[in-house]
């Protein structure tokens, strides 16, 4: 961890309390004029922390902005997802950026966030917006021990991951749309991407790609998605802390993954099914060119969705777009 995220986890540590700046300097191993010049860093960054001679130093409150250190100093120790975070004022995608990391050879667990994404992407190719300093746009690089076939388990890991922290955290009754859209009141609040790069029997590593709509106002969406997305802000009437929340949806991935690589997918799965609003629910779903249409009834041990057709079969869907009730 960097000295201005250590700065930042002790102050918080003490819940709006105040720590001598003595304390502080000696937990950290600073001179009192080392620490000083950090606070003046973190204050220009619009981290308004007290320094009183005698009270101590007590943050009062951090910026609505995302910044590396103090993600790292929310999150804690995590054993693979967020060891290192990345954030950028504006990138094209975040997947373009982690894709050049893995490439480059960095280890797994790499976290790269944009406020802005000028080309966000999401599934079947479209276009994903990103408006700067509104939700959460992200990508994680992951090298999992997985077939290609056994993808769609990140996939699936990560649905239930962001929906039960957006459930347990903000007490808003989010859900899953298979494979990866999460809904809120029947509107789409987030999803994600998964790219992959893979031998005929091996994935060399997978880019997670995460995109949460958490303060958008109505106006930043383009009439044409008003119907069918919404945000966290529009559903509950207020705004969200999106560094807190970055940090838990990470914790969270950082279990689900663990979970993953130690062979628990079948527990991850049996939560996804009961946080997901497709099973069981007549359904009609797009794969290319083809369309099925049949009752949506489990997900198989690679998180594949089992159709029962029309016709009565049982087929086998890797990915697709889904509607309901069609
Ligand atoms: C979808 O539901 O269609 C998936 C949306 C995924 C969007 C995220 S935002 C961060 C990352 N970068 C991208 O370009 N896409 C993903």
């Amino acid at each position: 961890m960097t000295t201005d995220a250590r700065i930042l986890a002790v102050l918080r540590q003490a819940s709006g309390g105040a720590v001598p700046a003595a304390d502080l300097a000696a937990r950290l191993g600073l001179s009192r004029a080392t620490l000083e010049a950090h606070l003046r860093d973190l204050r220009r960054l619009g981290y308004e922390i007290e320094a009183h001679p005698l009270g101590g130093c007590r943050l009062r409150s951090s910026p609505d902005a995302l910044h590396a250190d103090d993600l790292l100093a929310r999150l804690g120790a995590t054993k693979v997802i967020g060891r290192d975070v990345r954030v950028f004022h504006s990138t094209t995608s975040t997947n373009d950026v982690v894709e050049k990391l893995a490439r480059d050879g960095v280890a797994e667990g790499v976290v790269v966030i944009a406020e802005h994404q000028s080309r966000g992407r999401g599934r079947l190719g479209r276009a994903w917006i990103s408006p700067s300093g509104k939700g959460l746009w992200f990508s994680v690089l992951l090298r999992p021990p997985l077939r290609p076939v056994e993808a769609t388990r990140i996939t699936i890991m990560a649905a239930a991951a962001l929906a039960r922290t957006l459930r347990d955290g903000c007490r808003l009754p989010v859900g899953i749309k298979w494979p990866n859209d999460l809904l809120l009141n029947g509107r789409k609040i987030g999803g994600s991407l998964l790219e992959l790069s893979a031998e005929t029997d091996r994935l060399r590593h997978v880019t997670l790609g995460i995109g949460l709509d958490v303060n958008l106002t109505a106006s930043d969406y383009p009439p044409a998605l008003r119907a069918v997305a919404t945000s966290l802000r529009l559903e509950a009437g207020r705004s969200f802390d999106r560094s807190e929340l970055a940090a838990e949806i990470l914790r969270a991935l950082d279990q689900g993954y663990a979970r993953i690589c130690a062979g628990e997918f079948p527990e991850i799965a049996d939560e996804w099914e009961s946080l997901c609003s497709t099973l069981g629910r007549d359904v009609a779903i797009c794969v290319g060119p083809r369309a099925f249409r049949g009752r949506a009834e489990a997900i198989d041990d690679d998180g594949a969705l089992l159709l029962r057709t029309e016709h009565g079969t049982l087929e086998r869907i890797i990915g697709g777009d889904v509607s309901m009730n069609p």
